[in-house]
């Protein structure tokens, strides 16, 4: 890792920045995702902000303009000018449910909520310069987030929220889904007809299969016939999961919105009560005692999901577990489910590599994507794995000199050929923003 090189690649990152962004928002990739997505915006964010802070504040100002009346973010907002992307504006029909904006189409669920946190950076790099405006202006829209997940999403009243769709999970086709997504027969349940384009951009063999669509299309629709009414779509639902990242995410999440409201000098009581809550229950019903880290719980079936999802190792980016979990986390890290001694594979693939399930090239099932190995790199500093956190940084390099800001990775470095290991999108935005963030110390 020679600086000159980092500095040469923090400038491309900011070009692929400045080519997807629309004037209002940052477009995740040119072709692929011409709209705003929700989890990508705060990464993005992130990134400009160690060098544009309006822009920071831009891209979230933008997404939240999309906020539901229930508090709702939803996980894709549509640029009107924009055709041509499926699932679109017209697929979703948000304007069914009386919780939607009037004026601007969005679709019908949500993602991790990183937003609180980003708020939190885009302050602290203001560095010489507080200006507690903006703070001001997204608190009460931050906190109303929040209410959404523990009023809606958290039936048991545990302080753990679930997901009712996969791509809330933003890890769309991760193997975790796949025994609960079984439940939806697709020889008996009626799918309706619909035209994908991600396969005609990008090759079919690195996205997620036909059938895959066929549920995630079918769960869509199953939520249009409730308006998007939560109450309704959980008392029906077969797709209902606790998720340890998105979970984790939340409680992070929390964990600066309390900080926040300390700046502010606003009451954080509600959210202190959350944070403790959402912590306790991860530990308590998230932890798989036989592989030793954390897993998904499937609320349906009531029953833990077969671990394997890097997910099981993020919560350490929440300051969830205790030293010796936390310890049991990096025994797992570095265990040949998700990195190679010989030193063959990228840290981290996203599925457990010695499963059936694992899959180097297809999305979800096992690529190596920019945005975990940015969790995973700020849990292991908080706490103070710093030899392993330096392993993510070399990594994360390593990819993205090799081959570029490509959307997704393969997980191992021997490939015959050079060309073929990064898959999705080029010049992918949050992919160039998180580098960016990785390696602020650069910025000159
Ligand atoms: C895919 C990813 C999701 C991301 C979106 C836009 O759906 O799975 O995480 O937010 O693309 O980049």
């Amino acid at each position: 890792m020679d600086e000159k090189t980092i500095k040469h690649l923090i400038e491309i990152a900011k070009k692929n920045l400045e080519r997807n962004w629309t004037g209002k928002y940052t477009k995740p990739s040119p072709q692929l995702y011409p709209h705003q997505w929700n989890w990508d915006s705060g990464f993005i964010s992130i990134g400009y902000s160690h060098f544009n802070l309006n822009k920071a504040r831009q891209e979230i100002l933008s997404l939240f303009e999309a906020q539901w009346a229930n508090g709702m973010l939803p996980h894709i907002v549509f640029n009107p000018n924009v055709s041509g992307y499926f699932p679109g504006a017209d697929f979703w029909n948000s304007k069914l449910s009386p919780q939607a904006p009037k004026n601007i189409y969005t679709s019908g669920l949500t993602m991790p909520a990183v937003h609180s946190t980003v708020c939190l950076i885009i302050y602290k790099n203001q560095k010489n310069n507080p200006d507690k405006d903006f703070l001001k202006f997204m608190f009460e829209k931050l906190k109303k987030l929040h209410s959404f997940f523990y009023d809606y999403r958290d039936p048991n009243k545990e302080g753990l929220v679930y997901i009712r769709h996969p791509w809330e999970s933003g890890m769309d086709n991760s193997p975790s889904w796949d025994h609960p997504l079984e439940r939806i027969n697709l020889t008996k349940v009626k799918i309706p007809s619909y035209k994908r384009v991600d396969n005609t951009i990008v090759s079919p063999e690195n996205r997620p299969t036909k059938e895959d669509y066929d549920r995630y299309v079918y769960l869509v629709a199953q939520s249009k016939k409730h308006n998007y009414d939560e109450k309704l779509i959980f008392s029906e639902s077969v797709f209902l999961i606790q998720d340890p990242l998105f979970n984790s995410i939340l409680c992070k999440a929390n964990e600066d919105l309390i900080e926040i409201a300390s700046i502010l000098k606003e009451d954080s009581s509600q959210i202190k009560e959350w944070y403790e809550q959402t912590k306790r229950s991860i530990n308590d019903k998230l932890w798989n005692e036989e592989e030793r880290y954390y897993t998904c719980f499937d609320l349906y079936a009531n029953k833990q999901i077969k671990p394997g999802s890097v997910s099981g190792l993020l919560p350490i980016y929440g300051g969830i577990p205790d030293l010796k979990r936390a310890q049991l986390i990096i025994d797992k890290l570095n265990s040949p489910s998700f990195s190679n001694n010989g030193g063959e594979t990228y840290l981290v693939p996203t599925y457990d590599m010695q499963s059936k399930e694992f899959n180097p090239v297809k999305y979800w099932r096992g690529p190596v994507w920019i945005n975990i190995n940015w969790f995973l790199y700020n849990g292991l500093r908080r706490y103070n794995f710093h030899s392993q956190a330096e392993r993510v940084l070399q990594d994360t390099f390593d990819l993205i000199s090799r081959y570029g800001f490509y959307e997704y990775f393969n997980p191992k470095r021997n490939l015959n050929d050079f060309s073929s290991g990064a898959y999705g999108g080029n010049h992918f935005s949050w992919s160039s923003a998180l580098f960016i963030d990785l390696f602020s110390k650069y910025l000159n």
